[in-house]
């Protein structure tokens, strides 16, 4: 079987770090979230770190320049060599055209980009009640993905902690900021015959079942 490169694009919110849990279990593949590596990248105060967090805090994006080194270097990765799966990159046009150039020079190519789509009014319900594990980031939802005990992480028994950029005012920027600097990237995965659509409103345990699906059958096809 070829590589599986993958990307997950999708509103804030729409799930795509939910999904990515469960795709990485079936399909064995690095996961190389950028949210996570630059919040890390906060909390250890590196030099990535510095440059990102004022970004971050108002629900801006981090400039290319900055984002582009960090993901470039764990896709070029020995562990990614049979194939990896992106979340939060690319998010701007110039992002995507950074790994679409990337990848062809080694001869490689992206096998599909999973959008997960999801309304503004669910995407701010889901954010608002929102808790990540402090040890591994993992997700859970107060009313919709409730952990067995309140405030205490079922996979670790980390403490379980609401993110700094889901406060209301800034949910609705980063909103905006997909909108107008992210969304165009679906189309630019259509055109070239890359984008997969997935409705995220179905409850997670569905949503995981039709991408799984998709995935399959893109394995399927490249094995023919
Ligand atoms: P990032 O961490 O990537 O945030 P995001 O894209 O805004 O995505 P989220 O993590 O908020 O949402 P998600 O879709 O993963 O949803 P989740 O599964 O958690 O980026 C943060 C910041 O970093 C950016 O604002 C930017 O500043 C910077 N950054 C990152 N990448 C960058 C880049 N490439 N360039 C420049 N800057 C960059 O689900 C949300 C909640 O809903 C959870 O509580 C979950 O339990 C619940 N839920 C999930 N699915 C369902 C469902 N089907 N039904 C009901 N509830 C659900």
């Amino acid at each position: 079987m070829g590589e599986l490169n993958l990307i997950l694009l999708g509103p804030p919110g729409a799930g795509k770090g939910t999904q990515a849990q469960r795709l990485v279990d079936d399909f064995d593949l690095p996961y190389y979230a950028t949210g996570d590596i630059l919040r890390e990248a906060v909390k250890n105060g590196s030099e990535l770190g510095r440059e990102a967090k004022s970004y971050m805090d108002q629900g801006d994006l981090v400039p290319d320049e900055v984002i582009c080194g960090a993901i470039m270097e764990r896709v070029d990765s020995p562990e990614a060599a049979d194939g990896f799966l992106l979340d939060g990159f690319p998010r701007t046009i110039g992002q995507a055209e950074t790994l679409e150039q990337a990848l062809g020079r080694r001869g490689r190519r992206l096998s599909a980009a999973l959008l997960i789509e999801a309304p503004d009014e669910d995407v701010v319900r889901r954010l608002s009640g929102r808790r990540i594990c402090v040890a591994n980031q993992h997700l859970y939802h107060v009313e919709f993905d409730p952990p067995k005990r309140e405030g205490v992480c079922d996979d670790d028994g980390s403490e379980l902690i609401q993110r700094d950029d889901d406060k209301p005012e800034t949910v609705r920027k980063r909103l905006d900021v997909y909108r107008k600097q992210t969304e165009p990237l679906a189309e630019h995965y259509e055109e070239l015959g890359l984008l997969r659509r997935f409705d995220g409103t179905r409850p997670p345990a569905e949503v995981h079942e039709h991408i799984r699906a998709a995935v399959k059958t893109l394995k399927l096809e490249d094995e023919l």
